[in-house]
């Protein structure tokens, strides 16, 4: 595990204050170079000071693993707090809204203990925080998955971007992973023909026998043409693009006429340390008239609940089924972001911190 060192906030163990909490947090000191690496981070104990008014205490329960960690850290300056989200309990409150005993989700990091102003959160909130709603006998960690961020991904990505009518043939790359094993199962709802790439045999067979995918092929074996021709004969109208590269470029030069296209990441490069070139896409839009659009979930935060009570209906209903990948421990969190990186996952990485 990464070095611990006190932080600099952190008040002396002399301090004398009751119910002293120290919060520990993964502090990222060097930008990503290829995959991450247990040196390019410390963990910091800091004492976290009383509540205030508005204010909650909450202990993490599960952590996430996502892909855009390995994205967005590129953006902040050295040392910065490591982002993610989590699942975490509320054990002390100074809010009206939130009783002790209860969970909530929020970007609060790769950090055991946060302190969070409900009632007036801060901007630095990528996502707003919520009370989780009454999930009945799932577990709370779906909160980092179907019935939360990637969940909300697969929902208004493909439905608001790609527009998926029945009938229509839908491809979704990074197919067995949280975001892609679900818009795969929304579109199968929506009556569409559904054809998933997966990086493994067994991720495909788990596809089609659990999850109804009309088709799966391992991208790493299969001859993308020779595969698009056998499952998409009246060619492709949407595709749900979770990797980018020159996967993408294929699929898209096999879409119909006025296709559409959710660009949603491309982590087919994201440890790599110079950018890949792929083959031109642009006679595929000109010509059959595609319309790409890319997006960053947070633009339906103001109808976050809608995607995540829709996403619940289904999963009470059967339409929707999950599975997690759940490494376990603070001390192994970047263990778990290397694995789903290198595709360890089937649905959703998730840390129990405990
Ligand atoms: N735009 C947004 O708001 C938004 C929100 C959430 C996620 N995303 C994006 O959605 C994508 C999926 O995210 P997720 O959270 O659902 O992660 P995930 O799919 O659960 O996990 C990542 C998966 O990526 C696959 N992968 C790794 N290297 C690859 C490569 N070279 N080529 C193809 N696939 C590779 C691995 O599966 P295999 O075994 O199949 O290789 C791995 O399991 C990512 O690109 C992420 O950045 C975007």
């Amino acid at each position: 595990m990464a070095n611990i060192v006190p932080s600099t906030i952190a008040r002396g163990l002399s301090s004398g204050v009751a119910n002293r909490i120290l919060a520990k947090k993964y502090v990222l000191t060097k930008h990503f170079e290829g995959e991450p690496k247990k040196s390019d981070f410390i963990v910091v104990e800091e004492e976290l000071p009383q509540l205030k008014d508005g204010e909650i205490l909450t202990e993490a329960e599960y952590l996430s693993v996502d892909p855009y960690m390995r994205a967005y850290m590129i953006r902040f300056k050295m040392p910065a707090d490591m982002i993610g989200g989590q699942v975490a309990k509320v054990i002390e409150s100074r809010s009206a809204k939130v009783p002790v005993g209860s969970y909530v989700t929020g970007s609060f990091g790769w950090r055991t203990h946060s302190i969070v102003n409900y009632d007036n959160p801060s901007a630095d909130q990528q996502l707003p925080v919520h009370v989780l709603p009454d999930f009945g006998p799932y577990p709370v960690s779906l909160a980092l998955g179907l019935l939360g961020m990637p969940g909300n991904t697969a929902y208004f990505g493909l439905k608001e971007l790609c527009q998926p009518k029945a009938g229509e043939t839908l491809v979704v790359t990074g197919a067995a992973g949280a975001v892609g094993s679900h818009v795969g199962q929304i579109g199968k709802i929506l009556g569409c023909r559904v054809i998933g790439f997966a990086g493994s045999d067994e991720k495909c067979q788990y596809l089609k026998k659990e999850l109804g995918f009309d088709y799966a092929f391992n991208y790493k074996t299969a001859n993308i043409r020779s595969a698009l021709k056998e499952a998409a004969p009246n060619r492709v109208d949407c595709y749900f693009d979770n990797v980018g590269g020159e996967i993408s470029s294929i699929i898209m030069s096999h879409m119909n006429k006025y296709g559409r296209v959710a660009v949603c990441g491309s982590i087919s490069s994201y440890n790599d340390t110079t950018l890949p070139k792929v083959s031109i896409v642009q006679p595929s839009i000109v010509f059959n008239e595609l319309k790409l659009e890319g997006f960053i979930v947070s633009r339906w935060a103001n109808r976050w609940q809608e995607g995540i009570m829709a996403n619940l209906k289904w999963l009470k209903e059967g339409k929707l089924k999950y599975q997690e990948k759940v490494y376990h421990g603070f001390d192994n969190m970047v263990d778990a972001l290397v694995g789903m990186l290198r595709g360890e996952n089937t649905g959703k990485a998730v840390v129990k911190v405990k």
